[in-house]
């Protein structure tokens, strides 16, 4: 199936499983040599990244616990520019290394508030990995330290990632079709 219909929206066949999955294990076996013999706190940001998270935390061999945030921005096709988190319900991570691991950075509003957010906790180390990247769409400094894909300012969906909370169990990504 290359074409899947979201409501009103057609979205095409853009980076099948297979290839997601190769690149997840080339992130993995970075991480691996970066951390290896260290104490790693993975917070994964959902729920797009939890299909990324899934796929890459049984292959790391480092010591880690991972912990969870729901974070939410998007509405449609456009960031709605604020980002949706509970501070409450962050972990405190003082003095902790910290691996955060985001479906895709658009904007980059999501991750420069949440960054904002962990660094009053002074962690030791914040370190990110983005399973895909937008490079024409970022208007905020973060830090990218692992990144899957870049690709270009069309939405995806599917291998975690929704349209109006549509295709996240897709296992391949598909982009939208504008014509
Ligand atoms: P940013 O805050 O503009 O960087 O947007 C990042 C967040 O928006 C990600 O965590 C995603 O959940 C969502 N997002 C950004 N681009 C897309 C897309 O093309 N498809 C689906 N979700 C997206
Ligand atoms: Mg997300």
């Amino acid at each position: 199936m290359t074409e899947i219909q979201l409501e009103d929206r057609t979205f095409q066949l853009y980076i099948p499983h297979d290839r997601i999955v190769r690149q997840i294990e080339i992130i993995a076996s970075q991480l691996n040599l970066s951390f290896a013999g260290q104490q790693i706190e993975i917070l994964a940001l959902l729920d797009g990244a939890k299909a990324f998270a899934d796929e890459l935390i049984p292959r790391l061999k480092f010591k880690y616990n991972a912990h969870y945030q729901q974070v939410k921005s998007y509405r449609g096709l456009e960031s709605s520019g604020q980002i949706h988190f509970d501070n409450r319900q962050l972990k405190n991570f003082h003095d902790k290394k910290v691996l955060i691991l985001e479906d895709i950075v658009d904007s980059g509003n999501t991750l420069f508030q949440l960054i904002s957010a962990l660094k009053i906790q002074n962690p030791r180390q914040l370190t990110i990995a983005s399973l895909l990247c937008k490079p024409t769409q970022i208007a905020y400094p973060v830090p990218l330290d692992f990144v899957g894909f870049e690709i270009g300012p069309e939405f995806v969906v599917g291998f975690g990632m929704d349209y109006n909370e549509l295709g996240r169990e897709l296992k391949d990504i598909y982009q939208l079709k504008t014509q």
